[in-house]
């Protein structure tokens, strides 16, 4: 499988798109709308075939490109079941895993940020959303987020795979691409082996953040894939 990292710098969202180097399908974690040209040129430029568009979990800080690339593309829109997104074609939740080609893509639910995260694995890889981010981790005092869930779902569901995976996160604001399970488990200052359940959920209760600046715009529109309500009438799904 190949993957490319693709950014938007107004949100720093990174989106994934993940493909089959057999069959040359395609999915696209976390698509940004902003950039939704740019994705659909370089689906055509690489000649994949876009199957799905995967959320991590439903973003307060930037609305999916997910309904406009099922138009363009006849993609299918997977979200998590938790998320109540009525506009999803398919409603996934952690132990499914989805075909792309001759390989496929695991689900793990990664609760804690929100209640309807996922994280994405592949062979030597996973894709963690706002779960673990580089040396951080999304915060977790709005959409039902839990510290204590996000704690035991990173240790439980991400510590425990093989140390040299690739973490790669869902936002990165100091330019950096890309971690390891290994480097994480040693150096993320909230989430790392030297701290414990307690000092997380401290730490995580104050950390005084303003909200997400387009939080009441972003989550609505969130929950119906980005799109008004009677655009999806013209869509296959
Ligand atoms: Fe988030």
């Amino acid at each position: 499988m190949q993957i490319r990292q693709l950014f938007d710098p107004e949100s720093s969202t990174f989106s994934y798109l993940v493909w089959d180097t057999d069959t040359r399908e395609a999915a696209l974690i976390d698509p940004v709308q902003a950039q939704v040209d740019r994705d659909i040129q370089l689906v055509r430029e690489l000649g994949l075939t876009l199957r799905y568009t995967l959320e991590t979990h439903v973003h307060a800080d930037h609305v999916t490109g997910s309904g406009l690339l099922r138009q363009a593309l006849n993609s299918i829109v997977m979200v998590h079941e938790n998320s109540q997104t009525k506009c999803a074609d398919v409603q996934i939740k952690g132990g499914d895993f989805i075909p792309l080609g001759t390989r496929r893509i695991n689900v793990v639910d990664t609760p804690g940020h929100t209640d309807s995260d996922i994280s994405y694995l592949i062979p030597g890889a996973v894709f963690t959303g706002d779960s673990l981010l580089i040396r951080g981790c999304g915060r977790t005092d709005f959409q039902s987020g839990d510290a204590s869930r996000l704690y035991h779902s990173v240790r439980q569901q991400l510590f425990t795979l093989p140390g040299d995976t690739i973490v790669y996160p869902g936002h990165d604001y100091q330019g950096r691409c890309c971690s390891t399970i290994a480097e994480e488990m040693v150096h993320n200052p909230r989430l790392g082996n030297d701290k414990s359940l307690e000092e997380f959920v401290e730490i995580m209760n104050n950390l005084k953040l303003a909200p997400p600046k387009y939080i009441h715009e972003a989550l609505p529109s969130n929950l119906r894939c980005g799109v008004q309500v009677s655009d999806t009438a013209t869509t296959r799904h």
